[in-house]
């Protein structure tokens, strides 16, 4: 089984993700980490580099090798913009992590490793534009605002088991 874990910015797919994996003894890959791995530099190398749209080329190539493989991946924030990532993540176990743009700003803000972390408004923008596009990859959806790690991963197991 592949288990994608989509949602905006600091919506916490990479602990989850890890910790998700841990409790389901899958191994666990994270799609920004490996892109970086693969470049040998950083996301934000890669955009400062060559632009926005060479690293989504990047994340689409690694999204489709991946989702073949039996696995939990962390995607980053922006995969479900791309039409062929949205149908990949339809074909797998995609799980939707939820939670209001105030709490993700407070995460994100100013974080220099994230390349898109930019104004209050943009970012805002960029959340509404992206909400629909979630909704359409997914088959789930957890509400997380307010919740623990373990609490947040054990409703995805709850879900997991329902479609076993
Ligand atoms: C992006 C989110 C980032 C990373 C890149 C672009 C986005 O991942 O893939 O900076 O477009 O939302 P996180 O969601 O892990 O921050």
């Amino acid at each position: 089984m592949n288990i994608c874990l989509v949602g905006f910015m600091g919506s916490g797919k990479t602990t989850i993700g890890k910790a998700l994996s841990e409790s389901l003894k899958m191994d666990w890959v994270d799609l920004d980490m490996f892109i970086e791995q693969q470049e040998n530099r950083t996301i934000s190398d890669i955009f400062k580099e060559n632009g926005e749209t060479y690293f989504r080329q990047l994340e689409q190539n690694s999204l489709s090798a991946l989702a073949k493989e039996d696995c939990v991946i962390s995607t980053g924030g922006g995969v479900i913009i791309s039409k062929e990532n949205r149908q990949v993540l339809q074909s797998v176990c995609t799980v939707y992590l939820v939670y209001p743009f105030e709490t993700l700003y407070t995460r994100i803000a100013g974080d220099e490793t994230r390349p898109l972390a930019t104004s209050y408004e943009d970012l805002k923008a960029r959340y509404e534009a992206r909400l629909d596009l979630y909704e359409t990859a997914s088959q789930v959806k957890i509400n997380c605002e307010g919740k623990s790690i373990n609490e947040i991963t054990q409703e995805i197991i709850t879900y997991l088991k329902t479609i076993a």
